[in-house]
């Protein structure tokens, strides 16, 4: 939504301001965020899904005090996996039944916390957990609200670290049955729906999948939806329940390169809404309330980095190594999923032809690459700034302490007004962990 231009001597601004004042001011390495845009994304999910569904923001893609308040000011939910997590949004303000808390092993403290506040779901995802939430509950005198994570055996067409919805993978209980049992009404899926059925301190109001990450294509969603209702069938015909909630998940992948086409929110909502009335009304199953989770697609376009040239290294026959003044402890991404990015000089203009680069980190490690293969001015310098674009979700929130490497702030900009959200951390911040 802000507006990007050069100035006269061809720097960038972002939303009136300057990126070289910018750096001056917030120093680099910094993740320079656009509220205005993060709304924006939020309200154009909120009016693809309307008032009969619900969307859940997944904090894990980014999280921090003003986030929470701008998805509590723009009607969207929270999704939290931690308690840390937890304590952020309660802290700036989430309404507790307006957060669903995840996690494949969620301890005792964070299951008291999330029944304690009373939070509108926590999404069970083993049937250790089923009867560690029925117990918490009962001590604590409160009928939790829990939907269960199935699995619903798509693999989704994405990096293989970060598909979850696959046979061999940690998350949910599977829907199909197996050994003698192949069909779903053998499955840990119905077995946890039995259990959970019998257990009066849980209300069971839904079944949730989510099928992987940074998906380009809706049949995947589609497949999921039907498997999902064909299990709200089968509870049904077998206990002469329908079950009033479906949550499908996030995982709507965004734009890092020129290559990639993005499904916009209003065509997942309109293919999900499709699918799930259609099969619930040919088994004859009053339409359950839809509930989505994208993170990535908000958060993912709304921020770049802003990092510092450091050194210039040419390598014969090779490429030249740019290195900035972050890397993989700002964005492990590319070294993690070997996940593309681009990258732009900002701080000038530059006639320079182009020029075969690989962007990399300060980090003790060759893996340290930001973008690996980068065409940048053959001119690129030491004190030049750079921007990676579409740094806004799991980059942050993935920030490591790698060679005790300060983690950067995130900035919001725009309007001709940037404002710190989060703040650099300081050597102070880490001496202060280190207690021996
Ligand atoms: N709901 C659940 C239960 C999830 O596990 C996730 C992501 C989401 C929603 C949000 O998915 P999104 O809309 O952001 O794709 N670190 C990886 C991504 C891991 C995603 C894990 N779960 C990356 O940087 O690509």
């Amino acid at each position: 939504s802000r507006t990007v231009a050069r100035t006269p001597e061809g720097a960038v601004t972002v939303g009136g301001l300057d990126v070289r004042e910018l750096a001056e001011e917030f120093g680099t390495p910094a993740y320079l965020l656009d509220e205005a845009d993060f709304r924006a994304r939020c309200r154009a999910w909120r009016d693809a899904f309307g008032a009969d569904a619900d969307v859940f923001y997944a904090g894990k893609a980014f999280l921090c005090r003003a986030v929470v308040r701008w998805l509590n000011e723009e009607g969207l939910n929270l999704d939290v996996c931690s308690l840390g997590e937890l304590t952020t949004a309660l802290a700036a303000g989430m309404p507790a039944e307006r957060i669903a808390m995840h996690g494949n092993n969620k301890s005792t403290e964070e299951i008291r916390r999330a029944v304690e506040e009373g939070v509108g779901r926590i999404v069970l995802d083993s049937f250790q957990e089923i009867a560690r939430v029925a117990h918490t509950a009962r001590e604590l005198g409160k009928r939790q609200r829990v939907q269960i994570r199935v699995t619903v055996g798509v693999e989704a067409h994405t990096h293989e670290f970060i598909a979850t919805a696959h046979e061999d993978q940690k998350f949910g209980l599977a829907l199909a049955g197996g050994g003698s049992r192949p069909d779903a009404a053998g499955g840990p899926a119905a077995e946890a729906v039995r259990r959970v059925l019998q257990l009066d301190s849980l209300e069971l109001v839904g079944i949730h999948s989510h099928i992987g990450s940074q998906i380009f294509d809706t049949s995947g969603f589609e497949v999921a939806a039907h498997r999902v209702v064909g299990l709200l069938r089968q509870v049904r015909d077998e206990h002469g329940v329908e079950l009033p909630e479906i949550d499908l998940g996030g995982g709507l992948g965004i734009a890092y390169t020129a290559d990639d086409d993005p499904r916009e929110p209003h065509e997942i909502a309109k293919a999900l809404r499709d699918i799930v009335t259609r099969e619930c009304e040919s088994a004859g199953l009053t339409v359950p309330r839809l509930s989505v989770e994208p993170g990535r697609a908000i958060v993912g376009p709304t921020a770049f980095t802003l990092y510092e040239v450091g050194t210039v290294k040419p390598l014969e026959g090779l490429r030249t190594y740019v290195s900035v003044d972050g890397g993989m402890s700002d964005n492990i991404r590319t070294a993690l999923y070997d996940a593309e990015y681009t990258v732009a000089l900002v701080s000038r203009a530059s006639t320079a032809e182009p020029m075969l680069t690989r962007v990399v980190g300060k980090h003790c490690e060759s893996g340290d690459i930001v973008v690996r293969d980068a065409f940048l001015p053959a001119d690129v310098a030491p004190g030049d700034l750079l921007a990676v674009p579409a740094t806004g979700a799991y980059c942050r929130s993935m920030a490591s302490n790698y060679n005790h490497a300060l983690r950067p702030p995130v900035v919001t900009v725009g309007d001709g007004a940037a404002r710190v959200i989060l703040r650099r951390e300081t050597e102070d911040d880490l001496l202060r962990l280190d207690v021996g």
